[in-house]
């Protein structure tokens, strides 16, 4: 990575009460890159991805985004900055068709970041061009998760935050998706995804962070972490 990246967090702490979840977590996005965050079940992956967006109370540490603090700002300032956010359970408005919910998340261009319209958007995912007068309510699991990114990319994002996109997705289901994000990645956005499926990790991501109880444990190329058995072993479902 060369120059500033575009999101940098450092000693990032969280906490549920007084459970304390996030260790300092340290990791950082550059412009145009995708990376993994990969760790099992309960290793602090959503977390870290709440308090980036300033969803947690109780929270420490850093989080610059495109060199500024935003880590004192509520989640719709720092969503309003160019950070759209797909948490993990997909939200789309049951009552609304596909194209009302896409109608939700308009946002004016933003200089930087590339820009969406719904004809854009159908062309990248093309099971939603063919249900767009179908209500939220009426969709499978996976075409909510893809009619949940398609919303969030309509606020024309610099930075993607992507809770477990593959998460529940039948395979072909899975393919579409890491062929809209290598899209994406094409069109110059930056994402952070994270993931238990290292599989799909390795074919959208260019860098992957290993978190573990909170605590980042590797940072490196996605080909360095395919290659270290050992950490695959010691902190991530093999
Ligand atoms: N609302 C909450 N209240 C209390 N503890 C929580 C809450 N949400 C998560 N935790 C705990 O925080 C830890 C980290 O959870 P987190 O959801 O960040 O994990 P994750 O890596 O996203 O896991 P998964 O792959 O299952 O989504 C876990 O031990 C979890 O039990
Ligand atoms: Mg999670």
């Amino acid at each position: 990575m060369t120059g500033e990246p575009l999101l940098r967090v450092q000693g990032l702490q969280a906490w549920y009460g007084r459970a304390h979840i996030l260790a300092g977590v340290d990791l950082a996005v550059g412009r145009g890159e995708v990376l993994a965050l990969v760790g099992r079940n309960g290793a602090g992956k959503s977390t870290t991805m709440k308090a980036v967006m300033g969803l947690l109370d109780a929270r420490a540490g850093s989080v610059t985004f495109e060199g500024r603090d935003v880590s004192a700002l509520p989640p719709h300032r720092i969503a309003r900055l160019g950070i759209g956010y797909v948490p993990e359970d997909r939200r789309v408005f049951t009552e609304l068709t596909v194209e009302e919910n896409l109608e939700v998340g308009r946002q004016p261009p933003r200089p930087g970041a590339p820009h969406w319209t719904p004809e854009k958007l159908y062309a990248l995912f093309p099971n939603l061009a063919e249900m767009r007068g179908r209500r939220g309510g009426r969709m499978s699991g996976g075409e909510q998760q893809m009619l949940t990114l398609a919303r969030t990319l309509m606020g024309n994002p610099s930075l993607l935050l992507l809770d477990e996109p593959s998460e529940g997705l039948a395979p072909r289901i899975v393919q579409q998706m890491a062929e809209a994000l290598r899209a994406l990645k094409a069109e110059g956005l930056s994402i952070l995804l994270s993931e238990q499926n290292l599989a799909f990790a390795g074919a959208v991501a260019d860098r992957a962070s290993v978190i573990e109880k909170g605590v980042i444990r590797f940072d490196g190329p996605m080909q360095a972490l395919m290659k270290e058995e050992s950490i695959r072993r010691a902190y991530l479902a093999v």
